[in-house]
């Protein structure tokens, strides 16, 4: 048997694989186009091993993608492929409506006649898990109750607006086709492999490089967080058990304000590696221009997938944190190989 991962060099499907591969005897194409985000360096552990294979293919090349499905037959196909970045989103949203809408357009065509071809039984057991964000719910005020799959999407930035745009036609192609798709939405992930544009490997390098922690606004902002190997565990048993057609929501119940994160990955730092000059990476701290229309809070409901399928994370966020912050300092050379050019002139376009 064989899954198919898309976007499997970046953080979350890496970790996937990654997962997947010590759980399971089971061979796993991962077809990744390799854009800034996607490294094949997070895939170092599992890149001999016979049940992996990596292709470097964009999935908006429908014959190519229709060839591979053709060839390795997946069972399962697991859509982690997109641009990801809110802030990258706002300067330059192009890349996001190509790759995030017409990239799933494009496989959902591509996956579509390949089911159609498929004997029955395949047919049956066939599933197209699209990985989404909680992000396409828009954004909540201190009152107002945590995200359920009920709610309207209301997405406010173009990467959030691309994703809720991606989930419509994934929906669509249930709803006309019959195609068995499944839908996750999921909180704000954190650990190993994350590109450090994101918030908590951000602070990390720049606590530790000694360069300034910006943080956007008031740093009010809350965001819910999840260990990156409990989103992938939810993945797997929604893709085993989940009930096609369904959206399932994921989260860490674990509501944090940015400026609370980053003075805790300060707490953390100072205890780990104290600063020469004694005094806390604090110092380090700086407010600058807040983000465009940045989203005041998201908060996941997870009862629909912990009361049917009877998940749960595994970490809490100290757990979490504290194995994130271990393995970015352990492993250095690998934030220090993706620093490179175009990292340097996106700090430059983003905080400028
Ligand atoms: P990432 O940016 O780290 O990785 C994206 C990967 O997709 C990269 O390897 C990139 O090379 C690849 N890719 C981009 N465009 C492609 C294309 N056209 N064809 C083939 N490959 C392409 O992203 P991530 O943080 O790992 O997120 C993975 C998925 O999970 C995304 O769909 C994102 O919307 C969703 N998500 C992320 C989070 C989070 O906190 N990071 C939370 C919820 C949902
Ligand atoms: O909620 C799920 C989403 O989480 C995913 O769909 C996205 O792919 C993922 O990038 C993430 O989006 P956010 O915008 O919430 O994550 P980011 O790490 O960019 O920012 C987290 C918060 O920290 C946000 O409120 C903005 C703030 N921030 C971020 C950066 C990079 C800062 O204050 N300073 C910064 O330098």
């Amino acid at each position: 048997m064989t899954i198919l991962v898309t976007g499997g060099a970046g953080f979350i499907g890496s970790n996937f694989i990654i997962d997947w591969i010590s759980k399971n005897d089971e061979k796993v194409v991962n077809v990744d186009s390799l854009t800034y985000a996607g490294n094949l360096q997070n895939l170092k552990t599992v890149e001999s091993n016979s049940n992996y294979l990596f292709v470097k293919q964009n999935i908006l090349n429908k014959k190519e993608i229709s060839h591979l499905l053709i060839t390795h037959k997946p069972r399962y196909i697991i859509n982690f492929a997109a641009e990801s970045h809110v802030d990258r989103s706002i300067h330059s949203p192009d890349e996001f409506i190509q790759t995030n809408i017409l990239g799933t357009y494009s496989l959902l065509e591509v996956i579509r006649n390949f089911w159609m071809s498929m004997a029955v039984d395949a047919k049956n057991d066939f599933r197209f898990l699209h990985v989404s964000t909680d992000e396409v719910y828009g954004s909540l005020d201190s009152t107002e109750k945590p995200f359920t799959e009920l709610n309207r999407y209301k997405p406010n930035s173009p990467y959030s607006a691309s994703k809720a745009s991606s989930d419509h036609l994934v929906r669509a192609y249930y709803k006309t086709y019959g195609l068995p798709v499944l839908t996750t939405n999921c909180s704000n992930n954190y650990g190993p492999f994350q590109f450090p544009e994101k918030l908590i490997p951000l602070v990390i390098y720049n606590a530790i490089t000694g360069k300034d922690i910006p943080i956007y606004g008031d740093g009010k902002q809350i965001r819910d967080w999840l260990y990156v190997t409990d989103h992938c565990s939810a993945i797997r048993k929604v893709l085993r058990e989940g009930k096609v057609g369904d959206i399932y929501n994921i989260g860490g119940l674990n509501e944090i304000a940015n400026i609370d994160i980053v003075g805790l990955l300060c707490e953390i730092l100072d205890e780990a590696i104290p600063k020469a000059n004694g005094k806390s990476y604090k110092s380090q701290i700086i407010f600058v221009q807040d983000r465009l229309g940045h989203d005041t809070r998201y908060a996941i409901d997870a009862s629909k997938i912990k009361n049917n399928l009877n998940w749960h994370p595994l970490e809490t966020f100290e757990t979490g944190i504290t194995k994130t912050v271990n393995w970015y300092l352990q492993n250095q050379d690998w934030v220090k190989d993706i620093t490179s050019g175009e990292y340097r002139s996106w700090v430059e376009k983003n905080y400028s």
